[in-house]
């Protein structure tokens, strides 16, 4: 059992960011997205700003893509790749509105050093691809369903060297892993149970036993959608349910209000890309 009075430990971490200054709900492609709300660029670009000074006040080293114009999504920056042990493998979008969002990604890894893995399979990157360093001697979690296909994760698993668990996802809104499954440190993970297929729940029940479990309410805030980096937890303020069931096991939740961003289907952690050395 995880003791409250345990103490989390914080591991600083390397970020991709990038800007929503083109952020806008063009075109529906899950269920979150609705054409005809509008949306305040502006707005988007202040919570944003708010976002990428959080993760810098916490120690973070934040690394910014620069945005595309014609490419409203690429603010999920989460999307462009999966990134472990230095190699980038490259993510491959489902939707061709996407579709050039990741060679823009591919641009900065193979400008700035790291070995990158361009995909031969649909995948949405660390949308659909977490990885925990400690747990099992390194383990990738991976969804499918909406996105990513399975065959990327068999792809995943031989260009990254780490065993790839599938988990199939089933509830529409719940269409990216990170909407339902966060790593909250080395070997712990936050889930919702009603966004995975009842083998994957067992699964991961089987493989997490002390895993925070999170309810629909926290999954529809996005509560999910975090980014530890061991010890605080960076949230959508929304989530205030997640913030206090975070708390309880022990982490800082630290509140972010992406309130805009959240009409396109994301909040913290789609923002937010890991590179991993
Ligand atoms: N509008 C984007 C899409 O549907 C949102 C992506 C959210 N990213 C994420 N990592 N869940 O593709």
């Amino acid at each position: 059992m995880v003791s409250v009075n345990q103490e989390r430990t914080p591991r600083k971490r390397t970020y991709l960011l990038c800007p929503p200054e083109h952020f806008a709900v063009e075109y529906a492609i899950n269920p979150w997205m609705d054409t005809d709300e509008p949306v305040d660029v502006e707005l988007a670009v202040k919570q944003w700003e708010s976002l990428r000074e959080t993760l810098s006040r916490l120690g973070h080293t934040v690394h910014v893509l620069p945005p595309r114009a014609g490419l409203p999504d690429m603010v999920f920056a989460a999307n462009g790749a999966f990134v472990v042990d230095g190699t980038a493998y490259g993510a491959r979008f489902k939707h061709e509105q996407r579709a050039a969002e990741a060679a823009g990604h591919r641009d900065f890894y193979e400008s700035s050093g790291w070995r990158f893995v361009a995909p031969s399979e649909v995948n949405e990157g660390e949308g659909d691809f977490a990885y925990l360093p400690r747990a099992y001697g390194g383990l990738i979690l991976a969804g499918y369903g909406f996105r990513t296909e399975p065959a990327a994760h068999a792809e995943a698993q031989e260009m990254l060297n780490h065993p790839v668990v599938s988990l199939r996802l089933v509830d529409p809104r719940f269409y990216h892993l990170d909407t339902a499954l966060a790593v909250l440190d080395d070997e712990r993970v936050t889930y919702f149970p009603g966004a995975f297929s009842a083998a994957a729940q067992k699964v991961l029940a089987q493989l997490f036993p002390d895993a925070v479990l999170a309810d629909e309410v926290d999954a529809f805030a996005f509560g999910l959608n975090l980014v530890s980096d061991g010890r605080h937890v960076v949230l959508n303020a929304e989530a205030s349910g997640m913030a206090a069931k975070v708390a309880a096991a022990g982490y800082v939740p630290v509140p972010v209000d992406l309130s805009e961003l959240k009409k396109g289907g994301g909040s913290v952690k789609c923002c937010v890309a890991e590179l991993r050395h």
